[in-house]
């Protein structure tokens, strides 16, 4: 480690993080901006978590497949002939081409540079000209498969093989949010932004509503809405609102809403809950539908934002969905544009040299907990795993 970084791998770098809310610190302004800092978050937080990357009902049939780059990491989901839903590594192992992009349905994957094919299942199925190739064993030469576990029909990966199973990860979140049936509910739209952006800005933001009256001024109404946060047990976090109706449409649009969700109960059925799955995902749950932000960082100032959104099945099946769900897009659309733009604005300011920690408010409570969460994985845990 050079001398010039030390200053970011010492834990008391970040001792005004660890303040009681009322006295802490943001963030040094480094864990936005610097790249030592973010290799750090890949390998010792990354690389070792349950990361939220979409939906299985986004590939309901055979062959459907999808792709992202995450931290890096070029993946595949795809689901098989035996229905299942995998993850691999997308890339060959041949020369390690990246095999496929976007999203789409086929009988195997082949290779743009030399034409290796692999089944739905992985396995290595043809490669041209390496039959004088000494000892080659195509069972040797499968795509990597990546560890995957499911909740609620969300796809989480986890590049450590010795990591904790799903659910333990995720503690109470199931019992919790079990009454929105998210395994049940249809992924309708999703879509994507390049935001220029460290990817912690994004859900910072998410998970806070003390910005709403600023970037939000002409969207988003909270008018006589109480927020609070309630404690929970594993890597997730809840920021609950109590109101009638919807939130996740436009008030000028609110005539235009769905029925409930009817399995709803107890505080569920009260409101909405602005839940981060940490690190990097929120999960926005109200009364009539679900949406979800996932952060796939691209570098310290780069980040991909994949938004979905999810509405009961009955929902779906109405004959006016798709006209009246545009109200939905449009809402989500108009907020999300809106959090893209301030995070955007937010890295320029945070790159100056002359940005220092700044102090929190009241309001944003989950900021300091998220930071806090952060640098234990980051910093402490990071630091634990350099001296193994
Ligand atoms: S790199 Fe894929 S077939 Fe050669
Ligand atoms: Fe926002």
């Amino acid at each position: 480690m050079s001398v010039a970084t030390d200053f970011i791998f010492d834990p008391a770098s970040y001792d005004g993080v660890r303040l009681p809310l009322e006295e802490a610190e943001t963030l040094p302004p480094w864990c936005y901006t610097s790249e030592v800092y973010y290799r750090a978050e890949v390998e010792h937080m990354f690389k070792r978590v349950w990361n939220l990357l979409g939906r299985a009902d986004r590939i309901p049939n055979s062959g459907d497949y999808y792709t992202v780059k995450f931290v890096g990491v070029p993946i595949i989901f795809v689901r098989g002939n035996d229905g299942e839903v995998r993850a691999y590594s997308n890339s060959c192992r041949h020369r390690g081409t990246r095999m496929v992009e976007g999203e789409g349905n086929c009988k195997h994957f082949v290779c743009p540079y030399h034409g290796w094919a692999y089944g739905l299942d992985g396995y290595l199925q043809a490669a041209p000209g390496m039959d004088h190739t000494a000892g080659f064993d195509f069972s040797d030469y499968g795509l990597i498969p990546l560890r995957l576990e499911t909740w609620g029909g969300f796809l989480f990966v986890n590049f450590d093989n010795n990591a904790e199973p799903l659910l333990d990860y995720l503690g109470n979140l199931p019992i919790e949010m079990a009454s929105y049936g998210y395994e049940d509910l249809v992924l309708t739209n999703h879509w994507e932004y390049d935001v220029a952006c460290n990817w912690k800005l994004h859900i910072e933001n998410a998970m806070e509503d003390y910005h709403v009256p600023w970037v939000h001024s002409t969207s988003l109404d909270l008018k006589d809405v109480q927020f609070w946060n309630v404690p929970t047990e594993g890597a997730w976090f809840d920021m609950r609102e109590r109101h009638e109706g919807t939130r996740a449409l436009l008030e000028e649009d609110a005539h235009h809403g769905f029925p409930h969700i009817s399995t709803l109960t107890g505080h569920a059925a009260e409101g909405t809950n602005f839940v981060c799955i940490a690190p990097s995902t929120c999960v926005a749950s109200t009364s009539d539908c679900v949406w979800y932000i996932e952060l796939h960082p691209q570098g310290p100032g780069s980040t991909k934002v994949n938004v979905g959104t999810l509405f009961p099945k009955e929902t779906v099946a109405r004959p006016d969905f798709e006209e009246k769900a545009q109200y939905y897009y449009k809402r989500w659309r108009r907020s999300v544009g809106e959090d893209n733009n301030i995070s955007a604005i937010q890295q320029e300011g945070l790159v100056s040299p002359f940005v220092t920690p700044g102090r929190l408010s009241t309001l944003e409570p989950l900021v300091r907990t998220l930071g806090e969460w952060w640098i234990d994985w980051v910093i402490d845990r990071g630091a634990a795993a350099t001296s193994d």
